[in-house]
This record gives structure tokens, C-alpha cells and sequence, in this order.
């Protein structure tokens, strides 16, 4: 029976373009649903655009725009460069759409209803930048630069009620945070008292968000609101089969700076509103460049399409999937882009593929031959193909992406030696047949890479499955015996 997968990205702000940073978690997003689907699952893959709060509001207001504007022609930027980039989400979800204020406002009736949110006044340090009051030491660190005194009635979410079940469902669900030493960093951060969440913000200082049902002077913290989104898509109001189909997501995929926004804030919200937590959160590491987080303030941004105008787009895709350990930091250079470009994708990937075809086209006119008798070589092949299919498998279902692909290359290797042994460009002018054996094996081992590399290079291999002349997707040995 095929499986549901649900995963999702971040929403991303529209403050800014995207760049390599943000590109990055919507491409890992996209092989892995592509993935999903080539094992025969139903996935729903979901991103899209966080568009409230100050830091919106502030952009739009630099730019002379109102911030809905500005939303909306930023959207194109993300719209446009996911297209380039073949991300195929099933859905795109903007924080300003009317599908997700209602799903919102319906949540924190909920969570009033139960009890869970109180008015309090509050004094205290507010962070421009983080949009949140901060405690004596973060603003002692000097992490946070525009800082002012702050003294305001809100509404708080008591997260503190559910810190204890919080705490349980981490232990009793290992799979819940992810990696490891994540899930530990959040276990140390829930030893201490849980503070509640201001979830208000009054209108007076900022109204670019949702109004809040039960007191019209104020409008809802960006991050309650954002976070809802991963319910709103799959039709948590308006669509019962598909969110129970999809609901309880298998993976958020995140980055490293707002694990505590979605390990802590989102299921306590979760709890109290009587919904299902999502299987897993994982959060991956940063890209730097020498060393130093990519972002607009250091002007050490690298422009995507500056990349693919000049490589291409699977270049790009594959380069940021085989570089980064999942869970670590990754140094992103222009020379190890350009060595992985050379060795794996022209040389290792590209050779086998201009030697196989160079020698169907020549030879047996564009068709892959009949198979005849298997030498002890040939055999090897087929049984290396069902180890690499297997140990691809093993890697990814650990989310280590970046191994599973070194191991299909590594397979593709393999299949050049092959070829460098058994010579079929000399065998053929003696022997057609044992040429034309040698040449099915070498091909429907590059077929079977290909379709392991496909949710990773959707278009270099889709050119290549054209050049082998297969529909197959098979993974098995012999899959594309139906080759015409
Ligand atoms: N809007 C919030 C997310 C709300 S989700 C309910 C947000 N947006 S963001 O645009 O600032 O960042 C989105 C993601 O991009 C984060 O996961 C962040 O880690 C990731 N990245 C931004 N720069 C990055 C790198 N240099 N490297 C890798 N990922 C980085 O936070």
C-alpha cells in the first residue's frame, strides 16, 4: 500500500531575496518528496512565504510600498526562482492568504477556549530584530543589536502547562528531534522553568498581521501565525480526508536558528489546541562561506541563478546535496563547486554516459541489444547495482543524503571500470554479441544510477533516461527489459 509522506520547508520571510541559504532546505525538501514518490509513496510536499510581523513590515515600509504590495511582488521572486530550480511542492502557502487567517483564528479560539491564554502586563527588553522581549543576559550577550524598554498589556500562551508533556514526548518518540544533538540541546533547554509566549502584539506598535479574535486592538505574533501554516495547507478546516491522510507530518525540515520556535512553541501549541504532533523535526546545519553565515548584512550572498545561469540547475542541486553533512555546518566555495562539477558530474557521470551511447548509436542503431550469456564480470555488475540500490536506501532513510549519493557514484565508477576492462568498443568487431552484453550491462547499470540520482538531477537524468531510449524508473536489475 503506498505510504503518505508530508514534508515541509520553513516559510520564508519576504524581508529579503532568496538566496543559497534559504534555496538549500527547499531543494533537500524536494529530492526527498521526489524520492518518497519514487518508492511509490503519496507525498505532499509544502512550502512558502512568511509574510507578517515587523520585519515585513519594516522592508515594505523602507521600499515605500504598503506591506501587501510588497509581499506580493516579492512572492514572485521566490515563486520564480522555486520554477527555475524544479522544486516540485504541491503546494504554496503565503501567511496572507484568507484559507490560512481562518485557520488561525480558529486555533486561538481554541487554545483560549481552554484555557491557555491569559492578559498580563509586561515590562521588559524587547529585541527589534527577534521581535520578542528577551531575558537580562540575551541582551547582555550582544547578540541583539536594537533594543528598547518595553511596557505593554499582552496576551500569553501558557506554554510552562505543557512543558512536562513536552519533555515526555521527546523521550518517549526518539524520533521526534532530529539529529541527536538537537534533541539534546532542546532536552537541556526544557530543564529550566518554560516561560509563557507572548503571542500578541498590540496595534499601536505593529498591525501587519492577524487580528486576534478576542480583542480586535491587537494583532497575532508572527510566529504563531507562521507555524500554523503546516496545517492550513494540507486543509486542516476545510479538507478532513486530506488532512488526515497528511497530518501528522512526517518531517519539518528546518534550519538550526529556529529549532526552539518549532521544538518548543509549536507543540505545546499543538497540545493545548488537541492536535496530533508531527513525527519529526530536523534541523540541518548552516551554509557558510569562509566560516561566516551567509547573509545580505556580510555581503557574502552567492546568488543562485548567478550559479545556474552559468552551470545549470542540476549542477547546483547536486553540489549542495553531496556537500553538506545533514545536521552540520557546510563551507560553500566556488572551487570544491567547480572540482565536484569536473569529477563526479562530467567525468565520473558524463564519461559513462558518452561511452554508452557513442556505442549504441554507432553500433547497434541507437538501440540497447538483446542480453546473451553473463560472464562472471557482468554478473558482479548486476549484483554491485542491488548492493548500491540498498545501501542508498539504508543512507537516506538516516538522512544522509550526502553518503547515499557518494555511493551511487560510487556505482558509477564501478560501471566505468567495467567498461575500461571488458572494452567492448574493441569486443565489437569481433564478437556483437558479447560486445552487445557487455553494453546492456553497462547500461542498465548507468540506467539504475540514474534513477537513484534522479530526485537529486530530475533533468540530467531525465536527458539520459532519453539517450537509453527507457521509460523505466525500475530500480531492479532488468527493470528496462521493456526497452523500445
Ligand atoms: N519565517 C521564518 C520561518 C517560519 S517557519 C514556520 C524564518 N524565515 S527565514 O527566511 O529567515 O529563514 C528560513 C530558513 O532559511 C531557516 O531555516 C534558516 O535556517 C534558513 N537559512 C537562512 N540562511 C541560511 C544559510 N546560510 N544556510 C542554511 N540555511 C539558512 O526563519
Amino acid at each position: 500500500m503506498n505510504k503518505s509522506f508530508y514534508i515541509t520547508t520553513p516559510i520564508y520571510y519576504v524581508n529579503d531575496d532568496p538566496h543559497i541559504g534559504t534555496a538549500y532546505t527547499t531543494i533537500l525538501a524536494d529530492v526527498l518528496s521526489r524520492y518518497q514518490v519514487q518508492l511509490g509513496n503519496d507525498s505532499f510536499f509544502l512550502t512558502g512565504l512568511d509574510e507578517h510581523g515587523q520585519k515585513v513590515q519594516e522592508a515594505a515600509t523602507k521600499r515605500g510600498l504598503n506591506p501587501k504590495d510588497h509581499c506580493d511582488e516579492m512572492s514572485k521572486s521566490f515563486i520564480s526562482l522555486w520554477d527555475r530550480l524544479h522544486i516540485s511542492n504541491n503546494d504554496f502557502i503565503r501567511t496572507t492568504e484568507d484559507r490560512h487567517k481562518v485557520v488561525v483564528e480558529k486555533i486561538l479560539k481554541t487554545v483560549y477556549d481552554a484555557g491557555d491564554i491569559y492578559e498580563d502586563e509586561y515590562e521588559g527588553l524587547y529585541s527589534v530584530a527577534e521581535e520578542r522581549f528577551i531575558t537580562e543576559k540575551e541582551a547582555d550577550s550582544g547578540q541583539f543589536g536594537n533594543i528598547k524598554k518595553l511596557k505593554e498589556k499582552n496576551y500569553f500562551f501558557k506554554m510552562s502547562k505543557y512543558q512536562k508533556s513536552l519533555i515526555d514526548h521527546i523521550k518517549s518518540n526518539p524520533m521526534f528531534l532530529q539529529p541527536e544533538h538537537r534533541k539534546n540541546e532542546i532536552l537541556g533547554f526544557l530543564n529550566k522553568p518554560l516561560n509563557d509566549l507572548c503571542i500578541s502584539r498590540p496595534k499601536s506598535r505593529l498591525n501587519w498581521g492577524i487580528e486576534l479574535p478576542f480583542d480586535s486592538d491587537y494583532v497575532t505574533y508572527v510566529w504563531f501565525d507562521a507555524l500554523i501554516n503546516y496545517i492550513t495547507a494540507p486543509g486542516f478546516l476545510n479538507n478532513k480526508t486530506l488532512f488526515d491522510k497528511y497530518w501528522p507530518a512526517s518531517m519539518h525540515l528546518i534550519g538550526k536558528d529556529i529549532l526552539t520556535t518549532h521544538a518548543v512553541y509549536w507543540p505545546t501549541m499543538l497540545m493545548s489546541a488537541g492536535i496530533e504532533l508531527p513525527k519529526t523535526i530536523f534541523a540541518h546545519g548552516w551554509w557558510l562561506m569562509e566560516d561566516e553565515k551567509m547573509s545580505k548584512s556580510t555581503g557574502n550572498v552567492i546568488n543562485p541563478m548567478d550559479l545556474i545561469d552559468e552551470y545549470g540547475v542540476d549542477p547546483v542541486r547536486y553540489y549542495l546535496m553531496r556537500e553538506m553533512v545533514l545536521g552540520q555546518d557546510a563551507n560553500f566555495t566556488i572551487k570544491s563547486f567547480i572540482n565536484r562539477y569536473n569529477s563526479d558530474l562530467a567525468n565520473d557521470f558524463g564519461n559513462l554516459l558518452s561511452r554508452v551511447s557513442t556505442l549504441i548509436n554507432k553500433n547497434y542503431d541507437g538501440e540497447i541489444p538483446e542480453l546473451s550469456s553473463l560472464s562472471s564480470y557482468d554478473k558482479k555488475v548486476e549484483d554491485s547495482s542491488k548492493e548500491a540500490v540498498q545501501n542508498f536506501d539504508n543512507y537516506m532513510s538516516n538522512m544522509a543524503i550526502n553518503d547515499a549519493i557518494e555511493e551511487a557514484l560510487q556505482f558509477v565508477r564501478s560501471i566505468n571500470k567495467y567498461f575500461e576492462h571488458s572494452a567492448p568498443w574493441k569486443v565489437v568487431k569481433e564478437d556483437k554479441e558479447l560486445a552487445g552484453t557487455i553494453l546492456y550491462t553497462g547500461a542498465e547499470a548507468l540506467r539504475i544510477s540514474a534513477v537513484l540520482l534522479s530526485p537529486i538531477m530530475p533533468e540530467k537524468t531525465k536527458k539520459l533516461f532519453q539517450v537509453l531510449n527507457t521509460d523505466s524508473r525500475d530500480r531492479k536489475w532488468g527493470g528496462a527489459e521493456i526497452w523500445d
